[in-house]
């Protein structure tokens, strides 16, 4: 459990938007031209987006940052990034994060909070999907090109689209009973752990490119008949597999 000395509030600051810039850079490791800049921090916040900050004292060690967004005249926010410190990983902090960003988002009006994520990032795919209850039905080929960030072993930048519909039945069930509603899985997309070790070496790094390959290819083609990735499996040697169904809600402002 996370202590709860840890405290989360939106930040106003300079000072405050600062550490988000420092934790950023500690955390991917960008190069600095690749940095979101102090300047568009303190503007998010200003423009209807989010910079939400958890402190243990002084010090900053997680931020969420989104900016408002619209599609078909329908006002949502998409979160660019959430950052834990290394140091305060897997103890919860990332999902309270994430759920204090969702109650923001609700109290502002907001129906839908979208971000991308990277397939081949286990962890990441089951905080999103099973301990926070997005979907997704999107995937993106080399969203940003390839980057300087060590995280992402210089593969092209492949992400999905999570959209987390804030008050949907999935959600709600999700947060209230501990589970999201059961489905009928029609395809499962595979996840080897040994990606992350693949991704970090020079020599392995065209095996982690084969598995992007093969799997970019398994979702365009479930995407295309209407499926969504709506659960995730981690096996105990932390394989991860996507977990592909029919969504029963109808959430959605692609056409409406
Ligand atoms: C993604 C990130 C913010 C998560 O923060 P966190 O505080 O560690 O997250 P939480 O502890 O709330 O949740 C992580 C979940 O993944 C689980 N997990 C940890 N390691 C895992 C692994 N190798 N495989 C699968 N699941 C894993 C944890 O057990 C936890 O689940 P639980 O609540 O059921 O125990 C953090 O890892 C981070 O900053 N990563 C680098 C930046 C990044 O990738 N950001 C997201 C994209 S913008």
């Amino acid at each position: 459990m996370i202590a709860d000395t840890i405290a989360l509030r939106n930040c106003t600051e300079l000072e405050e938007f600062r550490a988000c810039v420092t934790l950023q850079k500690e955390v991917w490791g960008f190069a600095d031209n690749e940095l979101v800049p102090l300047r568009i921090f303190s503007l998010a916040p200003k423009i209807g987006g989010q910079v939400i900050g958890a402190w243990e004292g002084e010090a900053l060690i997680g931020f969420a940052f989104s900016i408002p967004g619209t599609r078909n005249g329908h006002p949502y926010l998409h979160s660019h990034m959430l950052a834990v410190r290394e140091s305060h990983r897997n103890s919860g902090l990332g999902r309270r994060i994430k759920l204090f960003q969702r109650e923001d988002a609700i109290a502002h009006g907001y129906e839908l909070l979208e971000w991308t994520f990277d397939p081949l990032e286990i962890k990441n795919a089951y905080l999103n999907l099973e301990r926070l209850g997005a979907i997704a039905r999107r995937y993106n080929i080399n969203q940003y090109g390839i980057t300087s960030s060590p995280l992402q072993g210089f593969l092209p930048t492949d992400r999905l689209v999570a959209e987390w519909w804030l008050t949907s039945k999935r959600v709600e069930t999700l947060l209230s009973a501990g589970e999201h509603p059961s489905f009928m899985p029609e395809v499962r997309i595979e996840v080897p752990a040994a990606i992350y070790a693949w991704k970090a070496q020079p020599e392995s790094r065209q095996k982690a490119a084969e598995v992007q390959l093969r799997n970019r290819e398994q979702f365009l083609a479930a995407f295309s008949r209407g499926l969504s990735c709506l659960g995730y499996e981690r096996d105990a040697t932390g394989n991860g597999t996507f977990l592909l169904g029919h969504w029963e809600e109808d959430w959605s402002y692609a056409s409406k």
